[in-house]
């Protein structure tokens, strides 16, 4: 989600509703809140994180929030005179959900769990479900659960949400809630609003994301007209439900996303840092118009793969691979509020797993001789000692990384 995005949202909301036109700064704020969660339940979408023992074990229900869509014939294919047919929700969004959900199920199955499929929709997607639940996603009778009541929109999934009477959820057992990434924004609103299980429940979201950017757009725009009416006609809270992203838990709230425009500055002061400065083989400072156009050029650049560390809302840190005929260079920042805690692990790891999907042969690092940190953390990642050289004057060393 992006400025441009936030501002027509803030365009419109003046214009649709007198609540907002009389509150505009409330609303300039709201929408900058908003942009943010956003952003990083987007950027969760990203993440193929594996699911910690702790969580699994936690992990009592796994809801999966509908949409008018249905599984074996997306609305797409409905008659014209159908009025939800040419919404984003007619295209087997819920699909998605539904396999993404079992999907999902089934691994923390497979590490021991034991949670239970939640699913609330309309009557005749309800009945849907009770038909492709064997055949389609692989669950049995007792694996899912279907709430009572015809949920034609959110705010009734969330007000009849209930869960089977033998799943006692206490305190900090986990709900884990499966969505588009907007939606869940907005669920999570009315979550608050209605609090559908015990004080204390935490809930993990699980966020999806369309498939091209334009879709992501008009859906994310939709979602947030929903909010900001849904506000303004005090219906739902204007603050979402306190909530974990997955993968957040079990990596100690350390987050991995890819880079996006927003992260300038903090990349800029990054590496601005006098250490980060020190270890790099060119150690002036860095201007800042000058990082502007490496940046954006580096951000369109097909052959590299970057990726940032966040904890809480704060960039902790970023590695990246620049490609070329299969291999890779490897660099790699940690702030220094957020050493010593595994955030460049985290961050090597992920960009292995990427580097491997993108066929690269073998990544090089190049790292100063006195860089101990750096050559400890290589050395731990399965990069291998290959060779001394001299850069810029500095006697440094190559580690190489082979698939
Ligand atoms: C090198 C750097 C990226 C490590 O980040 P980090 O998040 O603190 O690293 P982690 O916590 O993930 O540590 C991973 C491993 O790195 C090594 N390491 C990290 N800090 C270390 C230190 N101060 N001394 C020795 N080894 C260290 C260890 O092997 C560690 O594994 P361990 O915890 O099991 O011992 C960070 O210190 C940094 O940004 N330094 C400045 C910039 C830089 O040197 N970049 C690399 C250029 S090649």
């Amino acid at each position: 989600m992006d400025k441009e995005l936030t501002q027509k949202c803030f365009n419109e909301g003046i214009e649709r509703y007198p609540f907002w036109a009389e509150r505009k700064r409330e609303l300039k704020e709201l929408l900058s809140k908003i942009e943010r969660e956003v952003q990083d339940l987007e950027d969760a979408a990203q993440n193929n994180v594996e699911i910690s023992k702790e969580t699994t074990q936690k992990t009592k229900a796994i809801w999966c929030l509908s949409g008018s869509g249905s599984y074996l014939e997306p609305l797409i294919s409905a008659p014209s005179d159908i009025p939800l047919k040419s919404s984003l929700w007619a295209h087997g969004t819920d699909k998605k959900r539904l396999d993404y959900c079992a999907q999902l199920l089934h691994d923390l199955k497979n590490k021991g769990g034991n949670p239970i499929f939640v699913y609330n929709g309309v009557e005749e997607q309800n009945e849907v479900l009770r038909k492709i639940a064997s055949k389609n996603l692989g669950l049995n009778k007792n694996e899912f659960f279907i709430p009572e009541g015809n949920n034609t929109k959110t705010i009734d999934q969330v007000m009849n949400l209930t869960f089977p009477k033998q799943l006692k959820l206490e305190k900090l057992d986990i709900v884990g809630v499966v969505s588009h990434a907007a939606h869940l924004s907005r669920v999570m609103r009315m979550v608050e609003k209605f609090r559908p299980f015990p004080k204390n429940v935490d809930i993990m979201l699980y966020p999806l994301v369309f498939k091209n950017s334009r879709d992501e757009d008009r859906f994310v725009f939709s979602e947030i007209m929903g909010i900001l009416g849904y506000i303004s006609r005090g219906e739902i809270s204007k603050n979402a439900y306190h909530y974990k992203l997955k993968g957040g838990a079990n990596r100690g709230g350390i987050r991995v996303a890819k880079i996006n425009k927003n992260d300038l500055m903090d990349v800029y002061n990054l590496s601005n840092q006098e250490d980060v400065r020190a270890a790099s083989f060119n150690s002036a400072k860095i201007e800042l118009k000058d990082h502007e156009k490496w940046f954006s050029e580096k951000l369109k650049d097909k052959n590299t793969v970057w990726l940032k560390a966040v904890v809480g809302q704060s960039l902790a840190g970023q590695i990246r691979l620049d490609i070329e005929n299969k291999k890779a260079l490897i660099g790699v920042s940690v702030g220094s509020e957020y050493r010593g805690r595994g955030v460049a692990s985290i961050l090597l790891q992920s960009v292995i797993t990427r580097a491997k999907k993108k066929k690269i042969k073998f990544i090089e690092a190049f790292i100063k001789s006195i860089n101990s940190p750096s050559i400890g953390l290589f050395k731990k990642h399965g990069f291998v000692y290959d060779d001394d050289v001299q850069i810029s004057g500095s006697p440094a060393k190559r580690f190489i990384y082979r698939f």
